[in-house]
């Protein structure tokens, strides 16, 4: 029997697998580190912060209680928000100077993405664009097991503490890609909720909708039963589509970030809020890690590549710079207005978990009610509004959609097939978003 598409129904997926870190979770967790660091067999461990975070508190608790369990700590502080390859290869210099047997990672999505690149980099040492996604990289397989890392993260956002990808600007290009691995995952996410306490309302506002994206796109992804079964199990790939355990972690996301993401942001007392956004960060983190996100991320990539003199404030403000998820959530209603028709229940279903009153709403609107309900959320936190907030024109969209048709892997997991023009399409549709 055959499809429509003229290939054999048993080409098609029919499994998944479940993948994650360990996790640890909970207030106070940081003071663990030494003790779990030690039950991993590690001895000397390379500490990697960024230099503001390396002057905060909970950066001194987490040394302290590495060289509490007699573990020889070498500290790297010089992580770049929002990594290059430049930084990504400074970092890996480093541990391969340095030669530990174990990697920390504290700090938000930067710093545990640049642990994992200089793992392997001092581990596997090859040229930079081996082990880069292609085709913008030769997408070579990461030849072997890598020393523990356990990532300790201090943003709800990325939830790179619990995947098994590293993302970096590739400055020649002037875009945003990855390197992707199982390998590469954390062997422990240590998350401590505390950490979040003293960020910026920006910081919280860019990381939470981070948060929010990796929950509606994991949810809205293609099946993974649309996908073609790879040749041997080991390569079923890391975005293996929606599967109903990565439902369980989205929708619960969804569900906790509609209900705390505006009071985190707005009051930065609200320990409640703050703490309840970092568990949605971690499940958010846990369903992409398995599922894999699209177009908002795909797009992200060309916004966040191509700035001008965008600066946000609460962020380092040296260079122009659009944060991760201000980048991803600019392109969100634009693009579930689209997908809506493709999986429209699943775009209500997701609207009412994040608050939406969808009682009343034909399922054909669903793309438009849920891009309201992600809109309101973003004038109630004060984001940017949509890619004008962020420096761009009408006359970016061309080179936006250039860049965006590149990130291949992240446009094939949408739930509906797209071709350069509805890029340009849907980025026009993000220039504002109310
Ligand atoms: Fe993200």
């Amino acid at each position: 029997m055959s499809c429509a598409h003229g290939l054999a129904l048993d080409a098609f997926e029919t499994a998944f697998s479940v993948d994650t870190s360990a996790i640890v979770f909970g207030r106070g967790a940081l003071t663990e580190l030494g003790e779990q660091a030690r039950a991993l067999g590690v001895k000397r461990v390379a500490l990697f912060t960024d230099p503001i975070l390396a002057g905060l508190p909970f950066f001194e608790t987490a040394r302290n209680s590495l060289r509490s369990a007699a573990i020889e700590v070498l500290v790297y502080d010089r992580v770049k928000v929002e990594p290059t390859d430049a930084s990504f290869l400074d970092a890996a210099d480093f541990a391969k100077r340095e030669a530990p047997d174990g990697y920390v990672s504290v700090g938000g999505g930067s710093v545990i993405d640049t642990c994992k690149a200089a793992a392997l980099y001092a581990t596997y040492p090859a040229p930079f664009l081996a082990y880069v996604n292609a085709p913008i990289g030769e997408g070579r397989a990461i030849p072997g097991p890598l020393p523990p890392h356990i990532a300790c993260p201090t943003t709800s956002g990325t939830g790179s503490e619990c995947t098994a990808i590293a993302v970096c600007d590739i400055l020649a290009l002037a875009t945003k890609t990855g390197i992707a691995g199982k390998r590469l995952r954390p062997s422990l996410a240590l998350i401590d909720p505390t950490c979040t306490a003293t960020l910026p309302a920006s910081v919280v506002a860019a990381s939470g909708f981070d948060v929010l994206c990796h929950a509606l796109e994991s949810f809205t992804a293609r099946p993974f039963t649309a996908r073609l079964k790879p040749d041997r199990p080991a390569s079923r790939p890391l975005s293996q589509g929606r599967n109903a355990w990565s439902d369980l972690g989205s929708l619960e996301a969804l569900r906790l970030a509609g209900k705390y993401l505006v009071r985190a942001v707005n009051d930065a007392s609200d320990a409640e809020a703050r703490e309840q956004l970092s568990w949605a960060a971690t499940l958010a983190g846990i369903a992409f890690g398995n599922a894999g996100v699209h177009l908002p991320h795909a797009m992200a990539y060309a916004v966040a590549g191509l700035v001008r003199d965008f600066k946000m404030p609460g962020y380092p403000d040296e260079e122009p710079m659009v944060p991760h998820g201000v980048s991803v959530v600019v392109n969100a209603p634009s693009v579930f207005r689209w997908t809506s028709s493709a999986c429209a229940q699943r775009h209500l279903d997701a609207a009412t978990h994040l608050g939406a009153d969808t009682r009343d709403a034909p399922l054909e609107d669903a793309g438009r009610v849920l891009a309201d309900h992600v809109a309101s959320l973003m004038r109630a936190t004060h984001v940017p509004n949509g890619l004008t907030g962020v420096g761009y024109s009408a006359a970016d969209l061309d080179a936006l959609a250039d860049r965006a048709a590149l990130q291949k892997r992240l446009c094939d997991n949408a739930p509906r097939p797209v071709s350069k023009g509805d890029l340009r399409a849907l980025f026009d549709g993000a220039l504002t978003c109310w």
